[in-house]
């Protein structure tokens, strides 16, 4: 399987940080921040990766990561001109995917469990999409799934009641059909076209299967979030003597 590393996106949150440079490429402890997805695919096992990055900064990407060989991979790099939303920029990958299967990181997600079983278990999976939920204290910041007698009926984007604690977070594993689900896609109300709706997609055809996360998760796309993503990172690497 191919791996995709979404890391577009214009970081305002993190202003005045992201003001001349990519949310991604700023620090979680003693990183840069796609360091942190890049090895969630590299100890899988994922040996072809591409990076969609916004313009401006697309240059800096790969001077940092050059073609992959430090890390045994190889990188392939594309620009997401305009920031129109997360399923935009997987739209972009579709060449690169060539009908076959994707795993798909947010490139401000940190993620602790290793996924190489959970790819397995994905490539067993006769069709559909596999996503990924922990469960938060805060579920209103992300899109939050519910569940029933083990399926997701439904996701929402950020909804004010949610309806679980069970954030879906930046991991997803789809078909081949995924690009067809993202042409038929409309802008949502804050105008970008939505990974939530790909992810309801599958959902309503009973082919999305989903994995609760066993370990740390965090995103890193808020000043609360980056410094708890990088106190998780300075404590797993210097552990309590
Ligand atoms: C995005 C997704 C959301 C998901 C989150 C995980 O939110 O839209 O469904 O839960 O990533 O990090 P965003 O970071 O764009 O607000």
């Amino acid at each position: 399987m191919k791996g995709i590393i979404l890391a577009g996106g214009l970081g305002t949150r993190l202003l005045p940080c992201t003001r001349v440079t990519n949310k991604h490429l700023l620090p979680v402890y003693d990183k840069p921040m796609i360091y942190y997805p890049l090895g969630t695919l590299v100890h899988a096992g994922i040996k072809e990766i591409l990076i969609v990055s916004g313009k401006g900064h697309a240059g800096h990407f790969l001077e940092l990561l050059g073609d992959g060989r430090d890390f045994g991979v190889k990188l392939s790099y594309t620009v997401q001109e305009d920031p129109g939303g997360i399923a935009q920029a997987l739209g972009l990958a579709e060449d690169f995917a060539d009908e076959g299967r994707i795993v798909v990181i947010l490139g401000d997600n940190i993620v602790e469990d290793d996924i190489k079983d959970y790819i397995d278990n994905f490539e067993k999976q006769d069709k559909g999409a596999k996503l990924f939920l922990k469960e938060v204290p805060d579920p209103e910041r992300f899109g939050v799934a519910e569940v029933r007698d083990g399926k997701i009926i439904s996701i929402e984007e950020k909804p004010k009641q949610p309806k679980s604690n069970f954030a879906a977070i930046g991991i997803y594993m789809y078909d081949d059909k995924v690009f067809d689900v993202i042409k038929t896609l409309k802008p949502s109300v804050r105008g970008e076209l939505e990974i939530t709706d790909v992810n309801n997609f599958y959902v309503n055809q009973g082919i999305a299967t989903y994995e609760i996360l066993k370990g740390f998760w965090s995103d890193a796309g808020k000043f609360e979030s980056l410094a708890r993503a990088s106190d998780f990172v300075r404590q797993k690497e210097r552990p309590a003597a």
